[in-house]
């Protein structure tokens, strides 16, 4: 064959953009970087939780190999989660080279969900490494009510790291989880102080993900509950905005704020699944719902030169993309549909 016809041939490992077996187009990944947190969210995690040790973990460098890998696949939304992600050591590290993708017009945005701990320290690098915005969690703003849903969390630094992020110029969304006999009469105070402070609010579904010390079943309450009883103090319009994620959001006519609602056990979003999510061990899990997964750390440490390899492994893995997930709870709400714990695939 001569060179002239050797230049026609198609680059063989050009990467080619992911579509599942449902058409759907994959352009979000959300990572988990650690399954460390220095909080134990009752609902999240046991009080004495075992975590993986280090050499299970993806180093940094493996990290920003494979995001890089999904970004020239055609991720073009990068969620860093955990655990909390600002617990892992030199995560900056990770963020600010993940973060010139962005520059180069290779990613349009890379974003952080977090307990806001360490906010106070990050917020200014976060933003100059090409954060804009970020997910807060924070279910109650009384502090002795934090101390208890978080056990080991202190409110007032949660306050400090906000102030840090609006100081910094990071645009908080704050997550809440609902939680029945919890912050259940609380939330109308969440979404005056969200709204207040120039942040909008979403409210989660508790989900049965992994074995935790509480019971659930006196936990779960279901946000249609909680949307009827906003509505007897606030006019909520439904608007057709979307993250690109799986929360319904409405306007609140006397903020001016949105919020959001995000129902995983009533309301099905998987039609317009966007998404993979990445552990920190390597592990890709197609759908939260399922534990089907993908090895990613073989792949990455059998072909340390090889992204050609790592490209086909991400295609093979996206062919198995399940259409839908199914939590199938009880009637009591209390059995734990997944295994793994939220802070394994960082929601
Ligand atoms: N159900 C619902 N939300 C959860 N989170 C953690 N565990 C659960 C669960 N079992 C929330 C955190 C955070 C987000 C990443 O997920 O509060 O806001
Ligand atoms: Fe940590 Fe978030 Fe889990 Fe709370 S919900 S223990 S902050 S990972």
């Amino acid at each position: 064959m001569n060179q002239h016809l050797l230049d026609k041939q198609p680059v063989a490992d050009q990467p080619t953009p992911m579509i599942d077996p449902f058409g759907r187009q994959i352009t979000y990944l959300r990572v988990s970087v650690t399954d460390r947190c220095d909080f134990r969210c009752t609902y999240c995690m046991a009080e004495n939780m075992t975590f993986l040790p280090k050499r299970d973990l993806l180093t940094l460098e493996e990290l920003e190999r494979l995001c890089n890998a999904f970004i020239d696949k055609g991720v073009r939304k990068l969620r860093l989660t955990g655990g909390e992600p600002l617990m892992r050591k030199n995560v900056m590290q990770l963020i600010r080279n993940l973060g010139k993708r962005i520059g180069e017009g290779a990613l349009d945005e890379l974003t952080l969900t977090t307990n806001g701990s360490q906010l106070a320290r990050f917020a200014d690098d976060l933003h100059a490494a090409g954060v804009r915005r970020i997910n807060v969690s924070l279910d109650t703003l009384d502090p002795q009510k934090f101390r208890e849903i978080t056990r080991w969390g202190d409110f007032h630094k949660v306050m400090a790291g906000l102030e840090a992020a609006r100081k910094a110029g990071l645009k908080v969304k704050l997550n809440a989880v609902a939680l029945a006999g919890f912050n259940e009469h609380e939330i109308p105070e969440l979404l005056r102080f969200a709204h207040d402070n120039g942040m909008d609010l979403t409210l989660i579904e508790a989900m049965p993900l992994g074995e935790v010390d509480t019971d659930r079943s006196s936990q779960y309450l279901p946000l249609s509950k909680v949307r009827r009883d906003l509505e007897e103090n606030f006019t909520l319009t439904d608007i057709p905005m979307t993250t690109g994620g799986p929360a319904r959001f409405v306007t609140v006519a006397e903020t001016g704020g949105k919020l959001g609602f995000i129902t995983p056990l009533s309301h099905n979003f998987c039609a317009s699944c966007n998404r993979v999510r990445l552990t920190c061990t390597g592990m890709l899990y197609l759908c939260l719902g399922h534990d089907d997964n993908a090895d990613f750390r073989k792949v990455l440490r059998d072909n340390p030169d090889d992204d050609a390899v790592l490209h086909r492994a991400i295609d093979s893995a996206i062919a198995r993309k399940p259409e839908e997930h199914n939590f199938e709870l009880d009637e009591t709400h209390s059995r734990v549909a997944v295994a793994r714990h939220m802070s394994m695939t960082g929601g």
